[in-house]
């Protein structure tokens, strides 16, 4: 069981680690970690520029996911989910918060750019391919694009 909840700014260093150990788990050369942790480092000001929520249960942190935002578009900056629960629903809880999240900021689309070897959950999850951007990890190494297009509110009318 896991319940969904804003971050709070003393677990970012917590946070940092779950993202590092969830990485991991895809079995990377430990070459590639430092630049994982310069990359996906939670900071202070990530509490001020973002949205974050986290997957708890039994009062430890189970996943994390990160919502960035520019002009409409949404970026789903991360998602991990701890390697000891992967796989029990927790990935698709945190996807469906960052929809529901981008969707109530006035979002129009959500783009995820993806670890390669985590394409396979966003096809489940419904987004399209978008073809391939530079990752922001590995120099050099291309990794893919996929994107949510979001149904604007409809306002209410009124009889
Ligand atoms: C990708 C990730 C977030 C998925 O989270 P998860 O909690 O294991 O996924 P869920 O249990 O919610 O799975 C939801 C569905 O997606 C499927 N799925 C999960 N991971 C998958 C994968 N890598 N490939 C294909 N399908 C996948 C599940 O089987 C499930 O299918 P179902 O609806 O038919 O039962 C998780 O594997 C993870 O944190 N990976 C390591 C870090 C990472 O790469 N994060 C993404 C960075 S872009």
């Amino acid at each position: 069981m896991h319940q969904l909840r804003a971050a709070r700014i003393d677990e970012l260093a917590k946070l940092t680690e779950l993202s590092l150990q969830s990485k991991a788990f895809w079995g990377y050369d430990a070459a590639l970690m430092p630049g994982c942790r310069a990359s996906r480092a939670f900071h202070p000001s990530d509490m001020e520029n973002s949205q974050i929520c986290v997957a708890e249960g039994d009062n430890a942190l189970l996943g994390v996911a990160q919502l960035m935002f520019d002009d409409e578009i949404a970026f789903l900056q991360r998602l991990f989910v701890a390697p000891a629960n992967l796989k029990t629903g927790i990935g698709k809880a945190l996807f469906g918060w960052s929809i529901k999240a981008a969707h109530r900021a006035g979002a129009q689309r959500l783009l995820i750019d993806c670890d390669p070897l985590s394409a396979g959950f966003y096809q489940r999850m419904g987004a399209r391919e978008e073809g391939f951007v530079e990752s922001d990890t590995v120099p050099g190494q291309r990794v893919p694009r996929f994107k949510i297009t979001l149904t604007p509110c409809r306002p209410v009318v009124q009889k």
